[in-house]
């Protein structure tokens, strides 16, 4: 079988690796003009830049863990963001430190007590009617207006109290003084960026690869074509949009590169605050622990917006309407478009992390080479 693998990122890579492993010929195409899709790395002053967004791997799946450990060593990195509201710092997930900042608290019962009297102070009728009461009833008003507020009114475009409750299940709070964000076991970077694990994922001469090459511009011949097509994009792009557009959050990224060896002091620093445009400033040397040239780094603002045709699609938004929608475009592939696959984020519509797009690529793999 020959197949078509439409977008070089993790999913399509992954597939095409297994694909060509088992013997099969792959043509990878990418419209972007290089490999890698979102977690794309680009070395700048001896720095690896995520080019699109801060990507940390982490999972509990150790299985996943091996796979991705093939192409990559990676180095012990811990993801431990801190929030600047108004120029007061804050340590992030929500724990001790960050209660003992806001409060002068020290124990967890003491914590505890707070947060409860925060939470009485505010009374609030019925359930939750938007997101504002929700982390309201979870967590109390200090916390909520210094470090939730502003941070999800800028990510969502939105007030708080226009956006549905559901977004906020639960607030991950601890009572310990752990800044540890992630609760998986296992968590890296690789070293020397992800860049490479995707050149490796499709380092076989069964595997050709055309950069700068957009499915749409030649659709029509590629599904006349003997092709089974992995179909990476968007799902909704496919059917030109034909039941509506499925909605997605974007971001702007702004890269600079300073004359100074250290800016932040951490990989990851949130804006909480509504007045400050953007949500968060990476300096990407942290997360390989001040690797790079002498007397530089680089730094990027990320600023949510509105995605419309044309801006790259970063976040699904998985509310009633986009998932109704998704189901009726999957319903109409599988009824269509037997001999294409949809898979990953955009074809899947979901917001997969890494690992879970390395693990649905594998089970795509499975169903396809039926093992
Ligand atoms: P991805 O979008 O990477 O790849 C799709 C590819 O298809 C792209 O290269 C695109 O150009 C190409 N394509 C689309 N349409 C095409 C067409 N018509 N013709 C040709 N090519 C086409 N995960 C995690 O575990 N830890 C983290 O810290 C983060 N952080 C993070 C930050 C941000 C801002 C985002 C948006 C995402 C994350 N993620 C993450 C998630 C992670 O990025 C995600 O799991 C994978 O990149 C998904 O890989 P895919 O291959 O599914 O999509």
């Amino acid at each position: 079988m020959n197949y078509l693998v439409v977008g070089s990122g993790l999913f399509g890579s992954v597939f095409a690796h297994e694909a060509a492993k088992r013997g099969h010929n792959v043509q990878v195409l990418e419209k972007r003009d290089h490999i890698g899709g979102n977690i794309y790395t680009r070395e700048i002053e001896g720095i690896q830049v995520h080019e699109y967004g801060a990507h940390i791997f982490h999972t509990n799946m150790k299985n996943i863990w091996d796979y991705i450990g093939q192409f990559a060593e990676f180095n012990n990195f811990v993801n431990s963001p801190i929030a600047n509201y108004k120029g007061d710092i804050y340590n992030l997930p929500f724990n001790m430190n960050t209660f003992n900042k806001l409060w002068g608290v020290i124990t967890p019962d003491e914590a505890r007590n707070k947060i409860e009297e925060q939470k009485e102070k505010i009374h609030l009728q019925g359930n939750p009617k938007n997101l504002e009461e929700q982390a309201i009833s979870l967590i109390g008003l200090d916390v909520y207006q210094k470090l939730v507020k502003g941070y999800t009114e800028k990510q969502w475009g939105k007030s708080a109290k226009d956006l549905p409750a559901f977004i906020i299940r639960r607030l991950p709070v601890r009572f310990t003084y752990d800044n540890n964000y992630f609760n998986d076991r296992y968590q890296g970077i690789p070293i020397g960026g992800y860049t490479q694990i995707i050149e490796k994922l499709l380092d076989n001469p069964l595997i050709s690869i055309k950069t700068n090459t957009d499915f749409f511009s030649n659709k029509e011949e590629y599904l006349k074509s003997d092709y089974r097509i992995i179909f990476t994009g968007m799902i909704d792009q496919f059917f030109n949009y034909s039941l509506g557009e499925l909605e997605y959050r974007s971001l702007k990224f702004e890269t600079e590169v300073l004359n100074q060896d250290n800016y932040q002091g951490n990989a990851a620093v949130n804006y909480t605050d509504a007045e400050t445009p953007f949500t968060r400033i990476i300096e990407h040397k942290h997360f390989e622990f001040g690797k790079g040239n002498k007397g530089k780094t680089v730094i990027t603002r990320e600023y949510p917006k509105k995605w419309t045709r044309g801006d790259d699609p970063y976040y699904p938004i998985n509310n009633k309407r986009n998932k109704e929608l998704y189901s009726k475009y999957a319903d109409e592939a599988k009824r269509d478009y037997p001999n294409v696959l949809f898979g990953g984020r955009l074809g899947q519509y979901r917001y997969y992390n890494m690992d879970q797009t390395i693990m649905s690529a594998l089970q795509a793999v499975k169903r396809e080479f039926e093992e």
